[in-house]
């Protein structure tokens, strides 16, 4: 229960439909108990006086009682009738409040987490399965929203249920009452046990599900993989046997399903049993009247629901709070990567690292190790170096998608630490090594971040990007969809929407990780010339493998597990005749080849 508690502020936050939902539940089940009590009544009228009926046989009375029978009995029935619309009127009226409260908790609770996740730091994704993450904001709220409405709905309506029937019934026959609530606490205990398979068994049936999604869902995404290898069969027959498994399990949840109602429904005639057996011997003892032992059986039938639920209800609650702690546990974590000042100066773009190490956390690998570099604003440095030598994880420090492990890493002379996290980012235009789209037209995947740029930087930025004529050549244009539903542009077309990304928005610091790999060199040339032109009086990182790339720089860096080997301009490293002169001579040859 201590992690439900977390819910206590949105109860609290929506205390009216809670104290509505509270009281019509009491009026509804007012409703429920006086239509019994009817009945009693209806019943012991007609006993007591059927025999002075008889008694009028032959004569004109008779008929007259007659009418005076079937008048009351009648305006019985109207009573009970107008009572169940009542009932069902604040039925209606509970559901009305409890239920939409859980909606507005369910509603508000989503957000915060997902609000929350916005927050995080990019090693939290890491650490994190994607699926995990909308497993907590899908199901796990969806199981605690079974707590704060179905669950808290049947508990106040068993409890006002159970104290007004309860109340009423030892008031007219204690030792009846007694005996009829034995099999009761059998029946809640013996649901709750069967509730508690029910919902283990599910559990498992759900993850056997999200599996076999997961893997429709990769078999799907990796088609082109799959049918180039031939896979087809092969992934049929995995797909049975995962198929096969589900069905196994689904069966057995049948099989307890299926006990449910026998169950109840023995109990229930057990307490009948006894009702009339015990209530027969109260009659013949002449402290009950028939009418009693109606009313008694009517109040029995009534108990057994909210009983049933009983059960039901811990089980959920169980689940409810497992669910909160899964939850509890992303909203405790903290970003760590903020800003004590909060700076939003204006940004120059001098970079300086300053003995920097860099070990990632999750892994320890030591990606980054006593790195020194400074760039004055508005030059440009080249990053080269071999496959996991550290360059994407500059960039990453660059951006502050983390803190560096020791020494400084700093921008016009102030440690990054100190600038607003987003502010800092905003002056910065980032093109990923992994390029990522949106399902979105072309215009706004360029302006992403920058909505409501004029139409003429985009097109600029398009152009400048070397990608002007192709969307050109799509029928929409920029309003062509790309990504799922619509084009699928190719690698180098990715990369280059990418770049317009970065420079639409004309940062002070442009980084560009490995971004020019799948265009061919002439295209290379292409964008490196505009980007010259745009990044004069702002800074840029080029992270490449190509010499080529790299060459234009101001200052070229050579790096080789996470050190320095080589630093210079293309003239000086050519004439010292090291790794970036072989690394030159090699990718000649290739191009020339
Ligand atoms: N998120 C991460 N968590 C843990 N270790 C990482 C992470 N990203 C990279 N590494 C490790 O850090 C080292 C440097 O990786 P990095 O991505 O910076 O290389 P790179 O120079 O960009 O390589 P490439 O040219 O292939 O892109 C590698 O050994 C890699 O395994
Ligand atoms: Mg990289």
């Amino acid at each position: 229960m201590k992690y439900l508690a977390y819910l206590n502020k949105y109860l609290i936050k929506y205390k009216w439909y809670l104290i509505a939902g509270t009281i019509f539940t009491i009026i509804s089940n007012l409703f429920g108990i006086i239509p019994a009590q009817v009945v009693r009544h209806a019943l012991d009228l007609v006993k007591e006086n059927i025999d002075i009926y008889f008694m009028y046989t032959g004569t004109e009375t008779k008929k007259q009682m007659y009418a005076l029978f079937a008048t009351s009995v009648s305006i019985f029935g109207m009573v009970i009738l107008i009572m169940a619309i009542l009932k069902g009127i604040f039925l209606f009226l509970v559901r009305q409040t409890l239920i939409v409260m859980s909606r507005h908790i369910e509603y508000d609770l989503k957000n915060e987490i997902y609000a929350h996740y916005q927050t995080l730091p990019l090693s939290f994704y890491r650490k994190n399965a994607t699926g995990d993450l909308m497993a907590r904001i899908s199901e796990d709220v969806g199981k605690v929203r079974m707590y704060i409405g179905p669950s808290i709905m049947y508990l106040l309506n068993m409890v006002t249920l159970v104290v007004l029937i309860l109340t009423y019934m030892f008031s007219v026959n204690g030792r009846l009452t007694w005996w009829v609530l034995v099999p009761m606490p059998v029946l809640s205990v013996s649901i709750f046990f069967v509730s508690s398979i029910v919902n283990k068994r599910s559990t498992e049936i759900q993850r056997s599900l999200s599996r076999l999604s997961t893997y429709v869902q990769e078999a799907f995404s990796g088609i082109r993989v799959l049918k180039a290898f031939a896979r087809e069969k092969n992934s049929i027959e995995r797909f049975e046997v995962e198929s096969n498994i589900y069905r196994d399990k689904q069966l057995d949840l049948t099989k307890v399903d299926a006990l449910f109602f026998p169950l109840i429904m023995f109990l229930i005639g057990l307490s009948t049993v006894i009702c009339v057996y015990v209530g027969g011997q109260e009659i013949i003892a002449g402290s009950l009247t028939a009418g009693n032992i109606t009313e008694f059986i009517m109040y029995v039938y009534m108990l057994t629901w909210p009983l049933t639920a009983l059960g039901w209800t811990t089980s959920q609650i169980q689940q409810a709070a497992a669910s909160q702690k899964r939850i509890n546990e992303f909203l405790e974590v903290k970003n760590d990567i903020v800003s004590a000042e909060n700076l939003k100066p204006e940004i120059r773009g001098e970079i300086s690292f300053k003995h920097v190490n860099f070990v990632y956390p999750d892994s320890g690998i030591k990606a980054i190790q006593d790195f020194n570099l400074e760039v004055p604003a508005g030059q440009s440095v080249a990053i080269l170096g071999t496959t996991g030598s550290g360059k994407s994880t500059l960039a990453n420090l660059l951006l502050r998608m983390y803190d560096t492990t020791s020494g400084e890493l700093q921008i016009d002379g102030k440690n990054i630490k100190s600038y607003n996290v987003q502010y800092l980012r905003s002056q910065t235009g980032y093109v990923p090594q992994d390029v990522f789209l949106f399902s979105d037209s072309v215009a706004n995947n360029i302006q992403f971040g920058n909505e409501g740029t004029p139409m003429e930087k985009i097109i600029q930025a398009a152009k400048d990007a070397d990608l002007l004529e192709n969307i050109e050549g799509f029928e929409n244009g920029f309003e062509t969809l790309i990504g799922e539903r619509g084009v699928t542009l190719s690698g180098g077309q990715k990369q280059r929407l990418s770049i317009a990304r970065a420079i639409v928005r004309e940062p002070k610091i442009l980084i560009l990780d490995d971004c020019l790999s799948a265009v061919d060199t002439n295209t290379e040339n292409q964008i490196l010339n505009n980007l010259q032109r745009i990044m004069k009086n702002r800074t840029s990182v080029i992270i490449s493998h190509r010499v080529s790339s790299a060459k234009l720089a101001d200052k070229i860096v050579v790096l080789d597990e996470g050190r320095i080997i080589e630093e210079g301009t293309h003239d000086m490293l050519m004439n010292a005749k090291g790794a970036y002169f072989e690394l030159f001579e090699k990718q000649l040859s290739l191009e020339e080849a």
